[in-house]
């Protein structure tokens, strides 16, 4: 390994905000923050929003800094990337976002039933090869687990630059009768006020991997929808 990822891990050991849950199977399954979120990190009874696969962690930065009065956590397997993130947010005393390295098939032993809020998945690897659809972050498997952390109402969105996992999921969410709160398939040739004014964010944030597919000419796809 380079040697400044190897700084860059040793680094992600000392940060506070940052927890890993990649241990052995038990200790995985015995997570300390399991339903303690709130309680003993944040230390407050505010709702928490979780960004999934959130690379440099873009949205959980941003978010955290424009709603004081909710907790983020944003989730990655990629230490180096995850390090972004939680350096950003050290910097800017953001005492409401916190950074998990977990892989997300393991999020139900890393959140109790009904201890979130609200999900973003933002610009997840749309696996086209049919033989790896189960690897899709919005295929059921994985919808079926964002289910038992969810709260009953819990949102969640997706924004995609790729057509093919926006229309895998509308379909999927068509057939499973998931209620769709709002979707376009060319978020910024819609008026802002389509999103609400809540949602400013969904404009003014790009992710590393949206300046890349923007630049290369991709329309950025978008759907808010409920699972519970
Ligand atoms: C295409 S990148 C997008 C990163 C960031 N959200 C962005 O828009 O720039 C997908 C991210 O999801 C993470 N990821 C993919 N599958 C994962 C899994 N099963 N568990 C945890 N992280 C995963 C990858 O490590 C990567 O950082």
């Amino acid at each position: 390994m380079a040697k400044y990822k190897l700084r860059q891990f040793a680094e992600l050991e000392t940060f506070p905000n940052v927890y890993h849950h990649l241990q052995t199977q038990k200790e995985v399954e015995n997570f300390a923050m399991r339903g303690l979120w709130l309680k003993d990190n944040f230390k407050n009874n505010h709702p928490l929003v979780l960004e999934l696969g959130c690379g440099k962690g873009e949205y959980t930065t941003a978010m955290a800094m424009a709603f004081k009065d909710k907790n983020f956590i944003g989730v990655d397997l990629k230490g180096n990337r995850l390090w972004t993130g939680a350096k950003i947010a050290l910097a800017q005393n953001l005492h409401n976002a916190a950074f998990l390295r977990t892989r997300i098939e393991n999020i139900v032993t890393a959140f109790a039933p009904n201890e979130v809020d609200e999900i973003w998945i933002t610009f997840p690897d749309p696996q086209p090869q049919e033989k790896r659809i189960k690897k899709r972050l919005t295929s059921l498997p994985f919808l079926k687990r964002y289910q038992q952390i969810l709260k009953p109402g819990g949102v969640v969105h997706l924004k995609t630059d790729s057509s093919l996992l926006y229309e895998f999921t509308m379909e999927l969410l068509n057939e499973n009768s998931f209620e769709i709160l709002l979707h376009t398939n060319n978020l910024y040739a819609e008026l802002p006020g389509f999103l609400g004014p809540h949602h400013d964010l969904l404009f003014s944030t790009k992710t590393h991997y949206e300046k890349k597919f923007s630049a290369m000419g991709f329309s950025i796809n978008y759907i808010r929808f409920k699972i519970n």
